[in-house]
């Protein structure tokens, strides 16, 4: 290691805290944990250089752990210039382990792991300590290497039975060490350990509010379309909603918002979206009614593909259609979040204007893209929407397909249909959320099939539709599990959607998880 260079100030470390990327899940965990401690993050590869790191400006630099260990060929690394820039560095597992390793400790494959929570002893408060914290404290480890000697300059602040060297830091260089993993709850004093490094090591003091977040995006969007016109589809979903009221308090009237009402959303949404946007929000709304020619399209079609591709071959259509009108439209608001572009690759692009063709738009639309969501994980989005005035039946509206009830319906898709499975539909969602569980439920539906059977009611035969509820709790939709819920509730829902909507006669529950079921049935 080389003799420190003199750090760059705080006021050249103006730029975000930077969570590098060693190729597991862990780097979004503390991306948002810095944010929680109100520091803005952002992610980025292993491989960035020490140049275009410092052009960043960070604020400080953390090392996310990792699956490999530091000794396996082809184990990810960052370059150790890294470590000379002045910039405070946090190592967290396997940056932890690579900090020891390319600063000269040593890093023994000791035979002996440590996974789950084990208990810390801490030797020397150091800095990331503080004065409140206990002397000993649970911790959640998940290392197979160690590190058995800290690279020389550092004092060791902790350690656990397994590992001498749990916890190191060189102060005068600012470069920090924790074999633990302070981003996960199974570590209650891990956020303090976070903000100990944000706040005493960084110097970054706790200014990134949902309000700030707003302050930004208002600039930022402002210089990006000038007195451009802006078009945006809202779907009545979250991020395009937020999207739309962002761009909406940047630039007023030069946002036109198309919303293409299929007739295949739920019960009472369409006329929401409006009163929303329209009435409350005062933007600027071409409210298109294209149920007739979706019921039109979708006559006689069966096959769940067929339809999706019909649905969204006419959604293109009318938006085409509608954008066509506005006249000079130049720009188009993105709902883009952050998770899209960490998993497309392109978090360091995120400043490269792109000017090409999006979501299956024909080629010769052409726009530039706003994307004022695209820094933002989904839970901050929500807080950007309901510090907009936007309300808790979208700003909490759960995740609804592209296709809508199109693909909740088997088989052919027709207004009794829809008309059906809305009213049943909007029974699961209400009672959902009278049980309280609306937040805690990733999705609650009904879904139509298409078979009837036979029942009795009041002395009468009957020979209607079934309807199957279906309710999932998951982190990401990728995988889900059927959830839980009470009997009592699944009473009442199917007591009301037998007794107040006419034509369905059994209520069924699906206990299939992802996978191998998928959430939606088609
Ligand atoms: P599946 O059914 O594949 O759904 O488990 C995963 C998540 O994606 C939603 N979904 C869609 N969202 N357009 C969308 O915008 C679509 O075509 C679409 N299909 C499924 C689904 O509701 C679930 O949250």
């Amino acid at each position: 290691m080389t003799d420190p260079v003199p750090a760059p100030s705080v006021a050249d470390r103006t730029g975000p805290v930077l969570v590098v990327d060693f190729g597991a899940q862990y780097a979004q965990l503390i991306a948002r944990r810095v944010r929680e401690a109100h520091v803005y993050s952002e992610i980025v590869p292993h491989t960035i250089s020490p140049t275009e790191l410092a052009e960043r400006r960070p604020a400080g630099v953390i090392l996310s752990g990792g699956p490999k260990s530091v000794h396996v060929e082809g184990a990810p690394e960052i370059d150790p210039g890294v470590y000379d820039l002045g910039i405070p560095v946090l190592g967290i597992c396997y940056g932890a382990q690579l900090v020891a390793q390319q600063l000269g400790g040593t890093v023994a494959n000791t035979g002996i792991g440590e996974y789950g929570r084990t208990e810390l002893t801490v030797a020397d408060r150091g800095v990331l300590f503080g004065s409140t914290m206990p002397d000993t404290q649970q911790v959640w480890m998940s290392h197979f290497d160690s590190i058995s000697v800290a690279p020389e300059g550092f004092t060791v602040t902790a350690s656990t039975n397994q590992t001498p060297v749990a916890a190191m830091e060189h102060v005068e260089r600012r470069v920090h060490a924790v074999q633990f993993h302070p981003e996960v709850v199974h570590t209650p004093h891990g956020q303090q350990v976070l903000e100990h490094f944000l706040y005493d090591v960084c110097d970054a003091p706790p200014a990134w509010t949902m309000g700030s977040v707003i302050d930004a995006q208002v600039e930022l969007i402002r210089e990006q379309v000038g007195d451009a016109r802006v078009i945006c589809a809202l779907s009545g979903g979250v991020d395009s909603a937020v999207a739309a009221a962002l761009v909406h308090k940047a630039i007023g009237h030069q946002l036109t918002c198309v919303f293409v009402d299929t007739g295949l959303m739920r019960l009472g949404e369409g006329d929401q979206v409006v009163e929303t946007f329209q009435k409350h929000q005062r933007i600027e709304l071409i409210h298109v009614r294209a149920a007739d020619e979706y019921f039109a399209k979708l006559s006689g079609v069966l096959d769940p593909e067929d339809k999706r591709k019909a649905i969204g071959e006419l959604f293109i259509r009318i938006f085409e259609k509608t954008a066509g009108g506005i006249e000079d439209a130049a720009f188009l608001v993105q709902g883009t979040l952050y998770p899209d572009v960490i998993e497309s690759g392109t978090a360091t692009a995120a400043k490269i204007k792109s000017h090409h063709n999006v979501g299956g738009l024909p080629e010769d639309m052409q726009f530039e893209l706003v994307e004022p969501l695209r820094s933002l994980f989904k839970d901050e989005v929500r807080k950007v929407g309901t510090e907009l005035g936007l309300p808790d039946e979208i700003v909490w509206r759960q995740p609804f397909p592209g296709p809508g009830l199109g693909v909740r319906i088997i088989g052919e898709v027709t207004p009794e249909k829809v008309d059906l499975l809305q009213r049943a539909d909007a029974i699961v969602r209400e009672e959902i959320r009278s049980a309280g569980l609306e937040r805690e439920i990733w999705q609650a539906f009904a879904v139509l099939p298409d078979i009837r059977s036979v029942g009795v009611m009041g002395d009468e035969r009957t020979y209607g539709y079934p309807v199957i509820i279906r309710a999932v709790t998951s982190e990401d939709a990728m995988t889900a599990d059927w959830a839980r819920l009470p009997y009592d509730l699944l009473e009442r829902m199917s007591n009301r959607i037998i007794n107040e909507v006419d034509g369905i006669n059994r209520v069924a529950y699906d206990v299939t998880s992802k996978p191998p079921g998928t959430i939606e049935w088609e």
